[in-house]
């Protein structure tokens, strides 16, 4: 999912909702086939892509990948197709994240493969989309001292992403006084690309050994997440300074998984498996499809598995914003990210005949533009700037979008029909949020629906006199920066609730997602222009996800020992809740943001590596998790382990699961939550609860002082939460635990929406 843009082409950007209806074929254990079909066209004769999910028999040695591909192969046969055809083939064997594989099968050959001894479940597979040099420095990260020093910069952590492969000779991937990787590292680089201490691993899942980036994505959200120090660097002149990724010390191992058109699930799966053999220390995928249940989401069950061998998986909330209830990736064992701005605008202000200004912005700087007076051609009523009724040679055009992008043809034709410049108006509920791009060098701003109301009222109010036409010019003011307030929440970026799993907040956290700056392979081409860019900008909660990933690299580095929920933990209530002027982060229509927005807040790179307490989870609760929600058969799948049950793994409700964000229902009636810290912080340490809450919310939190006497401690209280009085459904506020030198944040949501469980 995505970016936004329409360089990175068809799903990769925007279509997440496309997706919505896939049809899904669930066969339940127990050996006889129950198929359950949501759509018809599946029993065609017609053969897709399964992934099939196995319960290995116990004389199967885990590490024996040989024979657990033998035992796979031993599904397909025998298996003489219909046609002359031979038997089936696997397209993946999975060994890392659970036992299984992929591939292409008839719906008879389908129920052959579900009634042998060891089938857990199969899946129809789907295919997910797609979902700098300024922003470590915003995320509180800085060279030379405090967390990059401390960590050195990430070095020797593995940093795994699955996404459309990479440019391996971009400058960002350099590996100058890196050191090699560490011993357990088992990846390669796949011919003809030859790996250096930086690139680790390169490999192609998609079938051939074709590991070049063709869309840009993959590129972008690597030298997002480890790009190595490259000075100065711009896009188009723009945004010039030093680009790094947040860890740029760490070890990078790019699995190619996707290509333009988005990215199939069995090679999700495969690029989950291979990462895990291996040895990343975190996996970042800047894809994913629309909600599903837990037990249904092949990303879910992948990452289970990830998670479950210690390493953090960071996915993108979604591109589907500002509409609630849009996320992806809603597991409680995901780090979700969501997307904000950044402190850095490309301005191009509009100057109207009157002397009024408005602050737009554009990639497009024409310095050679003369900031005269141009007449300014406007439609009676809305205007998409594909036909004109008037010769508009030489004025500027007002014109409205639909798209959070100016559409390429109404660029083409205020071009071709002569026009000196364009100012694009937003869509309306994008609001504050203008995403930027690389067009022709047609001179042009980018307003948002507020400003473009006022400068069609000036257009309306009409001409002081017929001799005198109304006139408007673009001021091109380059890249500033320090721009305030930052970060605003992006329109476009996903909302809770959490679909599948109302109870447990998503998205957990919010980065820089909007108008980035990054690396960019040459070959792939920035919009109309013949010249060719190594950094481009692009937008996305793909943009916002690899920030994320390099800072959980860091903090893997300084906690080599913390499992992948403790690592989220120190993120998520490090992060912050306020924007650079000092008030509490807003969303796209300069409203205080929701925690549905932004999760716990936006991340800080500088804290999370000291986090003081984490709130830790382990595969145990998780299971137990999935058991209150879904069920026994649900915790059997996603766990691979059928000889569990619910008895054994016991029940956490939601609510209760050991999470650094809290959502209860809103009531009258008083619920109870329970929480426990580890203490990671000063071995001797005490800390006070304050609560921060609508007065109209009562929350009692028990006890309210807890004292350590020793690292690693844990401490259990409970926080009880009701309504008192009137304020609406909705209630948001957070719970702070504070000692001399460290500040535990979570969020506490109280909605009516949420059942009682
Ligand atoms: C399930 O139990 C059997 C018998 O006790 C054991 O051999 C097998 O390893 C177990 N499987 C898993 C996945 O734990
Ligand atoms: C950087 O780290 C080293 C050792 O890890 C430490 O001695 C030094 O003081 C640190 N420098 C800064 C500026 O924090
Ligand atoms: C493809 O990759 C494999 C594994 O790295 C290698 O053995 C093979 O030679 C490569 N083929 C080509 C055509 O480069
Ligand atoms: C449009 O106006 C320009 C300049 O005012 C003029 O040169 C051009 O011929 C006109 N085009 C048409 C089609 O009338
Ligand atoms: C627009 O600019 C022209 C040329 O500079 C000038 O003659 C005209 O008065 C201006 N119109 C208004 C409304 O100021
Ligand atoms: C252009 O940028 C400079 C420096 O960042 C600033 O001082 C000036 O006010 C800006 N001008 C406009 C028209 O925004």
């Amino acid at each position: 999912m995505a970016c936004l843009s329409r360089v990175l082409p068809l799903v990769a950007c925007l279509l997440v909702l496309v997706f919505s209806a896939t049809p899904t074929l669930s066969i339940l254990t127990d050996g006889r086939a129950k198929i359950t079909q949501q759509s018809t066209s599946l029993n065609d004769g017609v053969d897709r892509t399964y992934v099939v999910l196995l319960e290995p028999p116990a004389h199967l040695h885990a590490h024996d990948e040989a024979a657990h591909r033998r035992w796979h192969e031993s599904f397909l046969r025998p298996g003489a197709r219909a046609g002359g055809r031979g038997p089936p083939t696997i397209r993946h064997s999975y060994t890392g994240v659970f036992s299984g594989f992929a591939a292409k099968l008839t719906v008879d050959e389908l129920a052959a493969v579900s009634r042998k001894r060891g089938f857990v479940r199969a899946f129809p597979e789907r295919r997910v989309p797609l979902m700098t040099t300024r922003t470590p420095g915003f995320l509180g990260l800085d060279a030379k001292q405090g967390v990059w020093n401390a960590t050195n910069y990430g070095e020797g952590v593995v940093i795994g992403i699955l996404d459309t492969g990479l440019t391996a000779l971009h400058p960002s991937f350099g590996d100058e006084g890196m050191s090699p990787p560490p011993a357990k590292w088992k990846g390669f680089c796949q011919l003809p690309v030859k790996c250096n201490n930086k690139l680790v691993g390169l490999v192609s899942l998609m079938g051939g050994n074709d590991t070049t980036d063709n869309v840009g994505h993959g590129t972008h959200t690597a030298g997002t997440a480890t790009g190595h120090f490259v000075d100065d660097v711009s896009a188009f002149g723009l945004g010039r300074g030093t680009a790094a990724g947040t860890a740029p010390g760490a070890h990078l191992a790019m699995y190619k998984v996707c290509d333009g058109e988005g990215c199939f699930e069995s090679d999700i799966l495969a690029g989950m498996d291979t990462a895990v053999k291996d040895g990343v220390d975190v996996l970042s995928l800047s894809l994913g499809g629309p909600s599903m249940p837990l037990d249904k989401d092949l990303i879910a069950i992948g990452a289970f598995g990830v998670m479950s061998k210690g390493i953090l998986v960071v996915c993108a909330g979604g591109n589907s914003g500002p509409t609630p209830s849009t996320l992806s990736n809603e597991a409680p064992w995901i780090l979700t990210v969501a997307a904000g701005s950044v402190d850095r605008s490309y301005r191009a202000t509009v100057r109207l005949g009157d002397g009024e200004a408005f602050d737009g912005e554009s990639l497009t700087q024409d310095k050679r533009f003369s900031a005269k007076e141009y007449p300014l051609y406007y439609p009676r009523d809305s205007n998409y700037c594909d036909v004109f009724d008037v010769n508009i040679t030489g004025k500027v055009v007002l014109c409205d979008t639909e798209t959070p992008l100016p559409p390429l043809s109404s660029i083409e034709a205020v071009q071709a029909a002569g026009g000196a410049g364009v100012v694009f108006v937003n869509e309306a509920d994008f609001g504050y949020t203008i995403v930027v791009e690389k067009y022709f060098n047609l001179p042009m701003s980018q307003v948002t629906a507020t400003d473009g109301a006022k400068i069609m009222g000036y257009a309306r109010a009409g001409p002081p006199s017929a001799a005198a036409p109304l006139n408007a010019t673009i001021l091109f003011n380059s890249t500033m920066v320090h721009v305030k307030p930052a970060p605003i929440v992006a329109a476009f970026s996903s909302r809770g609730p959490n679909v599948a799993s109302p109870g447990v907040l998503k998205p957990d956290i919010m980065a820089p997602g909007l108008n980035i700056l990054a690396a960019w392979p040459t070959m792939v081409p920035v919009d109309g222009d013949t010249e060719s860019y190594n950094y481009n900008v692009a937008s996305g909660t793909s943009m916002a996800t690899p920030h994320v990933t390099g800072i959980a690299a860091l903090v893997k580095k300084a906690h080599p020992d913390w499992s992948p929920s403790a690592v989220k933990s120190a993120i998520m209530t490090t992060s912050s809740a306020v924007d650079n002027a000092g008030h509490p982060i807003m969303d796209e229509e300069h409203r205080k943001a929701s925690s549905y927005s932004i999760g716990a807040g936006q991340v800080d790179g500088a804290k999370a590596i000291d986090p003081g307490l984490v709130y830790d989870l382990g595969v145990g609760e998780y299971s137990a998790y999935i058991c209150a929600l879904l069920g026994e058969a649900a915790m059997k799948t996603i766990t691979g382990n059928g000889n569990l049950t619910c008895a054994t793994v016991g029940s956490i409700p939601e609510a209760q699961l050991n999470y650094p964000a809290i959502v209860v229902p809103l009531s009258e009636k008083k619920f109870k939550v329970k929480r426990t810290v580890t203490n990671v912080g000063p071995a001797k340490s005490r800390y006070t609860a304050h609560v921060h809450v609508p007065k109209w919310l009562k929350v009692k939190v028990e006890p309210e002082e807890l004292e350590f006497k020793a690292a690693m401690e844990k401490k259990t209280f409970t926080v009880t939460v009701s309504r008192e009085g009137d304020g609406g459904q909705l209630a948001e506020g957070s719970l702070h635990w504070k000692s001399e030198d460290h500040l535990v944040r979570s969020p506490i949501i109280a909605d009516a929406r949420v059942v009682q469980r």
